[in-house]
């Protein structure tokens, strides 16, 4: 493999994700089926049902990929998957189905890390990038950040030690009625609420840490903002800005901390919680005080998608040629 077209495919939770990209830089195409509707009735993902949604969904998006692409399977130099974290029988439909694919068609097959894919959006954000940079990776399965050397050169310097900060969104704007996921909700209303009306804890911020945490910021929440929000003494609104700032102010800091530590000029903020409008507010602030190079990908590239798996199936290739053919999928993978 020396570059090329490469198919990337993800099924780690409930988006079944298929795109075809140029070198690790340039998408030709990505479709992306959805599960949120079949889940929300429920409040979260439901394992078995999503890696059957998984099954019915991959040939027609993999068709799509390659149809929007304007190519045929053996116009492929190379297909990458997923085989790790998430959920068990999600991954195995889509690590079995490119593994199959480049069989099939003779080409090197490549198993990816998702959290290395989901850095690995800003050289599709940004072609031209080739200096390190430190990513932060939020959305409902993971809070990581990430040291990237050079394309393919991953690190992790921290991560959440309990709950991811899209779960925080969602567990406590559950508990305030909005549905799920609740994300986007507590975005929409944050912008009629005051950030100041409630105090929320900020976890970890007195230490001297890359890590994270969430939970004592659940557990306050449940105790003092649900009251008074069920008594009338607390509007939805103000609920909603002050639970968001709090979440936004732990991001915010710890990726400056750990732009401070690698002495990195680039940060990025990636995953489906990178779509919200006051954390891509504050660490556009944040860094233009410090006169970082921020990059955010556009709300399509943050969220789970086939094309960030085949830019980083690319450099992986380039750097140390395909898969073993003994990979198998790994739920609980770790960078
Ligand atoms: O990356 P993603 O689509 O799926 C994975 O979890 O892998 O992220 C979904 C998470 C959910 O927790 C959702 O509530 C959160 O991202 N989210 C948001 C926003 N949009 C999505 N959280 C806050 N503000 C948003 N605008
Ligand atoms: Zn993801």
């Amino acid at each position: 493999y020396r570059g090329g077209l490469l198919l990337g495919i993800d099924t780690s939770c409930d988006d079944t994700a298929a795109a075809v990209v140029k070198d690790g830089r340039e998408i030709l195409s990505s479709a992306v089926a959805s599960q949120v509707e079949v889940h929300r009735p429920f409040g979260g993902v439901v394992p078995e049902i999503a890696s059957r949604r998984h099954l019915v969904a991959i040939l027609p998006v993999i068709r799509r990929a390659l149809d929007e692409a304007g190519i045929a399977p053996q116009d492929l130099d190379g297909v990458a998957a997923t085989y790790g974290p998430g959920l068990v029988g999600s991954l195995l439909v889509g690590f079995m189905a490119g593994k199959a694919l480049a069989l099939a068609i003779d080409r090197p097959f490549v198993g990816v890390d998702h959290l290395e894919g989901h850095a690995s959006s800003i050289w599709l954000a940004r072609p031209a990038l080739d200096q390190p940079a430190v990513v932060l990776v939020a959305s409902g399965g993971h809070t990581e950040l990430l040291y990237v050397r050079r394309p393919g050169r991953f690190e992790s310097l921290g991560g959440t030690r309990d709950d991811a900060a899209g779960e925080a969104f969602d567990k406590v704007g559950r508990l305030l009625g909005l549905g799920y996921p609740a994300g986007p909700a507590v975005d929409r209303l944050s912008e009629r609420g005051r950030p100041d009306a409630v105090r929320l804890p900020r976890g970890l911020s007195e230490v001297d840490t890359l890590d994270l945490s969430f939970s004592g910021l659940k557990t306050a929440a449940s105790r003092y903002m649900l009251p008074a929000v069920r008594d009338g003494r607390l509007s939805l609104e103000d609920a909603a800005a002050s639970l968001q700032e709090a979440i936004v102010d732990v991001l915010v800091d710890r990726l400056m901390r750990a732009a401070e530590r690698t002495g990195a000029r680039v940060v990025a903020a990636t995953g489906g919680v990178a779509a919200n409008r006051g954390l891509r507010r504050a660490l556009s602030r944040a860094a233009q005080e410090r006169a970082l190079d921020l990059i955010l990908p556009e709300p399509a590239l943050c969220t789970d998608n086939g094309a960030m798996i085949a830019a980083a199936g690319h450099f992986r290739l380039l750097d140390e040629g395909p898969s073993d053919t003994a990979l198998a999928v790994d739920p609980s993978a770790r960078i």
